[in-house]
């Protein structure tokens, strides 16, 4: 898979990570799900609230994980169901201390799920998050109360053959990565004004 080009140089750890659709049948150890929940909770939030949590599911736990897998798109189920770890990502929508809506609960998810990012990177593992999943059916299946509201659905695992995937799904595997240019998104004085700095 083709990396960011080298414009503006970013660390490796940022650069080397992609969503792959293949993910081989090794197992992710214990040691490294605890590192990466770990990282995950060492994440900034908003009043520390830390409104997260994550509902594991391993393939050591076949009746788990294919709950979890059943929750998804059929579209994510056909590569997902490789991957040997699988976490939804659930956010408390109320503050703890002043019970107060929390409208920074996805960011700070987003946060959480990108310190986990990193952390898997550097073990050598691939990410690949799902929204395409039926929030509803997740909250059935898995006795969500009803101030916390699931996110989305995380396959974990290592990078893998191609070969039990469709055609389509092989081609996706090779699409090139893109990204807006900075100019599009980074504005200074005034909204669409790009700001100065940015060649
Ligand atoms: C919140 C979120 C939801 C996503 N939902 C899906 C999904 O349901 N199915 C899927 O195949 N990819 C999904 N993706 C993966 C994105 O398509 C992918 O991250 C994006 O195309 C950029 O590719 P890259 O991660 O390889 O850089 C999702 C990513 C995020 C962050």
């Amino acid at each position: 898979m083709e990396k960011p080009d080298g414009k503006y140089p970013i660390h490796d750890l940022l650069r080397n990570r992609w969503s792959p659709v293949a993910f081989s049948e090794r197992l992710v150890s214990h040691e490294d799900l605890r590192a990466l929940l770990e990282a995950a909770r060492w994440a900034p939030s908003c009043y520390g609230d830390q409104p997260w949590v994550f509902i594991v599911a391993t393939k050591d736990q076949p009746d788990v994980f294919d709950r979890l897998l059943r929750c998804l798109m059929d579209a994510n189920i056909a590569w997902a169901q490789y991957a040997p770890v699988l976490m939804m990502t659930v956010a408390r929508r109320h503050f703890t201390h002043n019970g107060q809506p929390n409208r920074y609960a996805w960011h700070d998810i987003g946060l959480a799920v990108g310190g986990m990012l990193v952390q898997a990177t550097h073990l050598g593992l691939s990410v690949h998050q799902m929204a395409g999943f039926d929030p509803i059916k997740a909250r059935e299946t898995f006795a969500i109360p009803e101030d916390h509201e699931p996110v989305s659905v995380i396959a974990i695992g290592y990078h893998g053959d191609v070969g039990n995937l469709s055609e389509a799904l092989q081609a996706r595997e090779t699409t090139p990565r893109s990204r807006h240019p900075l100019g599009k998104f980074v504005f200074s004085d005034t909204w669409g004004q790009v700001a100065p700095f940015i060649e």
